[in-house]
């Protein structure tokens, strides 16, 4: 076995709003959950669509604006396994950005709350600012999530001008994981093209796996429910994106857990 002293952290990012981040943060967390794994998932959104698909209760508090300016810790920040946001958070960003050693704020505050975690996954907000910075500074790997158009390319490619933004200096470990399409309908020959498009470009650094656009994860989402007993027919698809982010993480354990709960293959 290997030790693992700290958690592996994961950045889900995209350039803009809209592409699927915070259902696949919520939906990630509940299927690695599945394996056993612990996870703690960090909404660093100031919308806080994060924290009311995870149900927490709006009045908890600290909550992460309280962390990143200093006022708690993170670990005194976790209700359920989540460190939540509300709008605080977009004053707490304002006051971050005249700070020293701004970009390492979240990074330095979630070092004491790791410990217990085999996963921590960060919801980055729609912009990529400064709080998508100290989630990519924090984070040992950054996932991308992308809308399955034509210009899936042109936002891979910003997303990825950050992570080297990161990178430079003051996260040099940080590792791109891969992209994804989200909120796909790849029955279109559109959306095929864009992926076959984006292969060329990026690789094996695009993941297999697709999220099929579903109207169900709205309604998951606004029942606080996992899409995973929502619509237990549309889990597939985040179960294989987890098994393929297990995969890519060197969780071999965790995979073979996740395995019966795969849908059977072909
Ligand atoms: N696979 C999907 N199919 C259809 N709608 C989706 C899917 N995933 C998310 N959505 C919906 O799209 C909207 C944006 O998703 P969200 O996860 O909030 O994106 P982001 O965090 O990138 O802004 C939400 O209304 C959400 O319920
Ligand atoms: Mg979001």
């Amino acid at each position: 076995m290997i030790l693992r002293p700290v958690a592996d952290k994961i950045a889900i990012l995209s350039q803009k709003g809209g592409t699927g981040k915070t259902t696949t943060v919520r939906t990630l967390t509940d299927v690695l959950r599945l394996t056993g794994l612990k996870v703690l998932a960090i909404d660093l959104d100031p919308q806080g669509n994060l924290s009311d698909y995870f149900d927490v209760d709006p009045e908890a508090d600290p909550t992460i604006s309280d962390v990143l300016t200093g006022r708690a810790t993170a670990s005194a920040a976790v209700h359920n396994d989540i460190i939540p946001a509300n709008l605080t958070l977009a004053e707490a960003e304002l006051a971050l950005a005249g700070k020293m050693g701004r970009e390492l704020t979240l990074r330095k505050a979630i070092r004491e709350v790791e410990g217990p975690y085999d996963i921590v996954l960060i919801d980055c907000p729609p912009a990529l600012g400064l709080l998508t910075v100290n989630a990519l500074v924090a984070a040992d790997y950054a996932l991308v999530s992308s809308e399955a158009q034509y210009f899936a390319l042109q936002g891979v490619e910003q997303a990825l001008e950050v992570i080297d933004l990161a990178r430079d200096g003051l996260n040099p470990d940080l590792t791109w994981l891969g992209v994804f399409f989200n909120i796909a309908d790849m029955r279109t020959v559109h959306s095929r093209e864009a992926f076959t498009s984006l292969r060329e470009h990026v690789g094996d650094k695009l993941f297999d796996t697709t999220i099929r656009s579903s109207i169900a994860y709205a309604g998951s989402a606004e029942r606080a429910v996992s899409i995973l007993d929502f619509r237990p027919d549309l889990a597939g698809d985040y179960l294989l994106l987890g098994d393929e982010v297990l995969k890519r993480l060197g969780r071999e354990e965790a995979r073979q857990e996740l395995k019966r709960h795969l849908p059977l293959a072909g």
